[in-house]
Order: C-alpha cells, then structure tokens, then sequence
C-alpha cells in the first residue's frame, strides 16, 4: 500500500480499531506432536507457531552450563511469510529479535533447575503484519507453559507506537510503515519489563502514556494465554477423572 493520507480519522484507525484496541487473537495449544510444547498464535494478520524441546541434552557441548540450563530462541521468517519473498535463513534481523525475545522470556524461567541441559525454542513466522516478535513471544511463553518448564509466571508483548500524532497500540504493517514510532515491549503480569524496544521518536509524556497503554495490552493478552492454557488443561484433567 502507498502512503495513505490519514492513518487515523476521527479517532479510528484505517482497519476500523480503536487507538487502544489490540487485534483479534487466536491461540491453540499442542499442535505439533514432537515438540515438548507447542502454540500457533495469530495476533490480526499475523501467524506464528512456536515449538519448545527440552529440557534436554546440549549440542554442542561447549555451550552447556554447569549451573543452570541454556536457553536457546530461534525465530525465524518464512519466505512466503511477507510481501516481497524473504531470502531463507538467518540475518541480521532475526538474529536480532532471536536474542532479544530470549532476553524477553528468561528472567521468568527457572533456569538454575536444569543444569547441563538445553531450553530449545523456535518461533515460526508464517504470516507477517507487524509486531511478529510480540506474536512470537506470546506464543513462546505459551508453549514453554505447555511443555512444563518451570516459570515464575508467564510474558505478554505488544506493541505501542504513534500514528498522525496518535497513540496506537499493536501497530499493523500499515501503521508501522508510515507512522512516527514503534515501541514493542514484553512484560510479567505485575508489569515487570522484560522488553523494550523503539523505532521513531516519543515525547517524554508520550513515552509515559505510552508505557501506560502498552500494560493494559499486555494484561489483556495475559488473560488471553492464561484462558488458553485453563481451556486445554482443565479440559484433560476432567478427562482424567472420568477415566
Ligand atoms: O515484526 P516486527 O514488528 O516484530 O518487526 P519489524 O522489524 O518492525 O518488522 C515489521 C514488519 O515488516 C514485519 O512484521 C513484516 O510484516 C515486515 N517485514 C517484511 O515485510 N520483510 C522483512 N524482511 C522483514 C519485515
């Protein structure tokens, strides 16, 4: 799409939301039979699928560590995940949002439980419209829950930025491509920052309301994950007991 010449018209957005509105979410859990865990997430027009292995052994064996496990996030980006096709494999991009949302989940993992061994994930995008790291640390953190890797709680992201001189949460690629700012963050649920990342410029009160915003998607997304995983767990526990 070329230039529109409003992002945002009479307080809506080109796709019809609201300026603090998140996009439709979608979360199923276990789709994949040989991961540990595993969640497909779509967060409006993005797809992603993240896949967690392990604990387990690690190869190669220099990168073990004797008092804790080693966390390893591989985000890659389809080549038919995007308009023009993406050359496959790593570059400086993916390895920059791998290591960012590795730092974005590790604080809440408990690490120091499995020496020697290896946190696997990989997030899959399949589908990209902005804010594909968010989507993939919503889904990682989900499928670390499935997989039953000891967590302090889980990590929500989205992210927050400013379109025509407005606030917007969860840019899409539109609001992206032509707005002024664009900050991704990830967070606990009592709002301990875990990510935070900006392209473009804010006003320090900007900032602040920003960061404001940011929360309640986040909290939103929480309560998303934690329903997710209630839905699928509940469900196997009760037939459990009807066994
Ligand atoms: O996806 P995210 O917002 O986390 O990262 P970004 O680097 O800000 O990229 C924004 C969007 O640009 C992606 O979600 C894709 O839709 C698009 N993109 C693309 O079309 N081709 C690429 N090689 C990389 C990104």
């Amino acid at each position: 799409m070329s230039k529109p010449e409003k992002l945002i018209e009479s307080g809506i957005r080109l796709d019809g939301r609201r300026p603090d509105e998140l996009r439709p979410i979608k979360i199923e859990i276990g789709v994949l039979n040989r991961a540990d865990g595993s969640c497909y997430f779509e967060f409006g027009g993005n797809k992603v699928i993240a896949a967690v292995y392990g604990p387990r052994e690690v190869h190669p064996r220099h990168q073990q560590k004797s008092n804790s496990a080693v966390v390893r996030y591989r985000y890659n980006m389809a080549s038919f995940s995007v308009e023009d096709r993406k050359r496959p494999g790593p570059d400086r991009r993916s390895i920059e949002v791998s290591k960012v949302s590795r730092e974005a989940l590790e604080p809440v993992i408990f690490q120091e439980y499995f020496p020697r061994s290896a946190i696997d994930i990989f997030v899959e995008v399949l589908q990209a419209d902005a804010g594909t790291r968010t989507a993939g640390i919503n889904a990682a953190s989900i499928a670390l829950a499935d997989a039953g890797i000891p967590m302090k709680s889980l990590i929500s992201a989205c992210a927050v930025g400013k379109i025509d001189d407005t606030l917007v949460l969860d840019l899409n690629k539109d609001e992206d491509n032509y707005g002024q700012a664009d900050m991704p963050i990830a967070m606990t649920p009592d709002g301990r920052i875990t990510l935070i990342q900006m392209d473009g410029n804010l006003k320090r009160d900007e900032f602040k309301e920003a960061l404001e915003m940011a929360k309640t998607g986040c909290m939103a997304i929480h309560e998303m994950q934690k329903a997710a995983l209630m839905d699928k767990y509940s469900a196997q526990i009760e037939g459990e007991n009807n066994e």
